[in-house]
């Protein structure tokens, strides 16, 4: 017989304590409910950056070698909470560089057209630094990026489906190079069912990659079985590690050895001779190959602290029963008091959402403009997408169910002093 194990539980804003949560301004209390973009500070994170200013102050050069956060092994102390956030072997993951960069180092490697076989296929409504880089990558190659890009539609729901890419790539899959797909719709905040889409490409012979900017430390993610061959993201959402903070990347096992294009830095260097100044690169096996430059450790040290939070609550399991309670809280108060005033855009099904819901304000744009920005002067911090979305993102780190009640009950005040 086998024992189930009871999930972790963590309950939601469980660490409201460990943040600084921007106020409402005019001494009312804030509601953040945009980890979606940018996630609220941990208080760690200034210990984390402090104590390596006092170990530059002290140290100098030699803070590079010196002592448990030496620089030149920093990311080293990340790869193992970045693991397992996203069900990746060590030696698949690795902190490094910013997620557009990270995604360009990647097409270098992985997007390989040949033949007719040269499409990269893309949701429609991609996030448009990932939809530059792909057509440019196209270019690249001397690619028409117009003809070679590919974008999927959503249906009439306004929902990309997986059976969509599917029968895409049973049609012209011998056309496709690449697919590049996200974790996490960021318009929508609909949630991918990862595994399909690796095996549609894997069956059409194509490569995949992932963008999981809104998908990290936000939903559940088992990278390593369902076999992308990359995937990028950053840290500045979920993770909680600050603006521009340092990125990350995976690179499944099976190019551990991987001997085709890269573009090579020294921090990618067998770590062995990195320093022995040799001319010729030999890459580190694994993730750790594809960095290029030293670490900025100031924006990395805040993710040091961010990830021993989510190693404190239990990590994603417990995380994310919180967060479908909440973000389910949220849709419920919507439906029970707004129904027919705003639209929840994001699938409801638990396995199609993650922290954040998308309303569109049945009104239309302009009374959609208007309500987020009395939001913002009541002190809410959400996040307005052209052309009529509002995204609003309870992370259960930091945001409980007062949170999401006092979001609606304020938007249900705001909606009804302009009926009057
Ligand atoms: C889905 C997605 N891709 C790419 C980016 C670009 O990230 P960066 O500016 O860190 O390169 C973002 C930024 O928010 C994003 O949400």
């Amino acid at each position: 017989m086998t024992q189930t194990q009871p999930e972790p539980a963590f309950t939601p804003g469980q660490f409201r304590e460990r943040f600084r949560i921007p106020d409402g301004g005019a001494g009312q209390p804030g509601i953040y409910l945009c980890g979606n973009s940018l996630g609220a500070q941990p208080k760690a994170a200034v210990d984390a950056v402090d104590a390596e200013l006092e170990r530059w102050a002290r140290l100098g050069v030699a803070g590079h070698f010196d002592g448990p956060t030496a620089w030149t092994e920093y990311h080293e102390l990340l790869t193992a909470p970045l693991a397992r956030l996203c069900g990746a072997k060590e030696t698949e993951v690795v902190a490094t560089g910013t997620l557009t960069a990270n995604l360009h180092q990647m097409l270098i490697s992985f997007y390989r057209p040949r033949g007719k076989r040269r499409r990269i296929l893309v949701e429609k409504g991609s996030f448009p630094s990932d939809r530059y880089a792909v057509a440019s990558q196209v270019h690249l190659h001397g690619l028409d990026p117009d003809h070679d890009v590919v974008e999927l539609a959503p249906r009439r729901d306004g929902l990309l489906h997986e059976e969509d890419l599917e029968d895409y790539l049973e049609r012209y899959g011998d056309q496709v190079a690449l697919v590049l797909w996200p974790g996490v719709q960021y318009a929508t905040g609909q949630v991918f069912d990862t595994a399909r889409i690796c095996r549609a490409a894997a069956k059409a012979g194509a490569a995949v990659g992932l963008d999981l900017a809104h998908a990290v430390g936000n939903v559940p993610l088992n990278l390593h079985d369902d076999g992308p061959d990359f995937a990028v993201w950053c840290s500045y959402k979920y993770l909680n590690a600050g603006p521009g903070a340092i990125a990350g990347l995976f690179v499944h096992e099976r190019h551990a050895r991987f001997d085709g294009p890269r573009l090579a830095g020294w921090w990618g260097q067998d770590v062995q001779t990195r320093f022995q100044m040799r001319p010729r690169f030999r890459p580190e096996a694994g993730a750790a190959g594809w960095q290029l430059s030293t670490l900025p450790i100031l924006a990395t040290a805040p993710l040091l602290a961010s990830l021993q939070l989510f190693e404190d609550a239990g990590g994603i399991p417990a995380l994310r029963q919180a967060s479908l309670d909440l973000s389910g809280h949220l849709a419920h108060l919507l439906h029970e008091r707004l129904d027919g005033e705003i639209d929840i855009i994001t699938p409801l099904e638990p396995h199609r959402r993650g922290c954040q819901l998308s309303l569109r304000l049945d009104a239309g744009e302009s009374a959609g403009r208007r309500l987020f920005e009395r939001l913002e002067a009541h002190g809410v911090t959400c996040d307005w997408r052209a052309p009529d979305i509002i995204r609003v993102a309870p992370a259960p780190l930091y945001n409980d169910y007062e949170d999401v009640e006092r979001f609606v009950e304020l938007t249900g005040r705001l909606l009804a002093a302009d009926r009057r």
